[in-house]
């Protein structure tokens, strides 16, 4: 079966998150589609939805955690989240994950990495993560994708 897959950003920072799903839209040959310019998504048609956005306070984009709260997953829906941040200690998409598995979704995981962050203090001090996402991020977002989305079930044992 032809899989349709699309990945929906949110790179509204220094466009660091849009690097990335650059190369993973590339590797997956998904569409892309930015949601802070068209905020009506029809995404019923899908087999593979990506959600993707720097971190802002904590979270994802106030446009992905609105696209995730309205939707409804069908059965067959594959998801998984994307996210850069300025400091890279914990997964910021968690919170996100969960709601997506509360919604039905079949969650794949998240990718993450650093993205150059000039906000507040930071700002002053030339920012931070200034080289990122470089090209070493953007090969692990593409064997992310090989892995997690075009081996999908592929694995042993794999659960819903
Ligand atoms: C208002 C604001 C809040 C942010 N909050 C966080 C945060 O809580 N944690 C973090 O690691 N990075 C934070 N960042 C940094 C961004 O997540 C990071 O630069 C990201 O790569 C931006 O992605 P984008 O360029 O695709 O929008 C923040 C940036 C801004 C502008």
């Amino acid at each position: 079966m032809l899989m349709k897959a699309i990945i929906v950003y949110a790179s509204v920072h220094h466009g660091n998150t849009k690097k990335i799903v650059e190369a993973m839209a590339q590797e997956l040959g998904a569409d892309l589609a930015d949601i802070t310019q068209k905020k009506d998504m029809d995404l019923s048609a899908y087999d593979v939805i990506g959600l993707a956005s720097g971190v802002f306070f904590h979270s994802m984009h106030e446009e992905i955690r609105k696209l995730i709260e309205n939707i409804t997953f069908s059965e067959n829906q594959n998801v998984f989240t994307v996210t850069t941040c300025g400091v890279g200690y914990c997964n910021y998409a968690k919170g996100a994950a969960r709601k997506l598995q509360e919604k039905g979704a079949r969650y794949l995981g998240n990718f993450q990495c650093r993205g150059y962050d000039t906000f507040g203090p930071f700002g002053k001090i030339g920012g931070i993560a200034k080289h990122h996402p470089n090209d070493r991020d953007k090969d692990k977002a593409r064997k992310f994708v090989r892995e997690k989305v075009k081996g999908m079930g592929k694995e042993k044992g794999r659960e819903r």
